[in-house]
């Protein structure tokens, strides 16, 4: 079983001091677009993959940012929480688990992610493909789709952090830690460092 890693401490602290606040659980999502430049939207914290220290967030396979993900699996998201005035920025590889996945236990979570979500976001993957002139409004009309069986557009998106930057805006002067994974070059183990650094 993966060890919790250090930066998931501070981050399940925040995300319970703030726990009121619904849109606490929105975090920016930065990838890198095909042609090299940015792209960044906002995506809802469905929590982490367990076990492990994965971020999970769903998404539309039509959409963007998944042939992003796809050219290039990197990405970071930018979270903030306004009652604790903090910041993580968590930077990693992006995996997508889609239709075809191979792997039981990820199909498993996939599963269990649209069974988890309610009707109105299950609703959302029967819309015309995001991004594309607006259809009429007839196509917008499904019936919400069964709770047992994801459509094949949708994605559970995992982020598996390998550096973790928080900042806390409190405290005199600021503080600042940074997370980093690195690898034992004879093992090949991988373990978290963590250093505070200049805010
Ligand atoms: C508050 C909020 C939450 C959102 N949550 C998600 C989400 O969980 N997943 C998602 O794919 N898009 C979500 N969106 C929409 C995205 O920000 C974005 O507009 C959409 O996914 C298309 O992005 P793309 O063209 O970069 O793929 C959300 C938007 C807002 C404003």
């Amino acid at each position: 079983m993966p060890d919790l890693a250090p930066w998931r401490s501070p981050l399940s602290r925040a995300l319970h001091r703030n726990r009121a606040l619904a849109y606490a659980r929105y975090l920016q999502l930065a990838t890198v677009r095909t042609d090299g430049r940015p792209a960044n939207r906002t995506v809802v914290f469905r929590g982490f993959l367990d076990p492990g220290n994965q971020l999970k967030f769903i998404t539309d396979g039509r959409s963007a940012k998944v042939e992003q993900m796809q050219r290039h699996p990197w990405g970071e998201v930018c979270w903030y929480f306004p009652k604790t005035h903090e910041q993580f920025r968590l930077r990693g590889s992006l995996m997508l688990v889609q239709a075809h996945q191979t792997d039981s236990a990820l199909r498993a979570h996939r599963q269990q992610q649209w069974r988890e979500l309610s009707d109105n976001a299950r609703l959302q993957f029967t819309w015309p493909t995001p991004g594309d002139p607006r259809a009429a409004a007839e196509s917008f009309a499904a019936l919400a789709p069964e709770p047992e069986s994801p459509p094949d557009c949708f994605c559970l998106g995992l982020l598996v952090p390998t550096q973790v930057d928080h900042l806390e805006l409190r405290g005199e002067p600021q503080n600042r830690t940074l997370y980093t994974q690195t690898e034992t070059a004879q093992t090949g183990d991988r373990h978290w460092i963590s250093q505070s650094v200049n805010p």
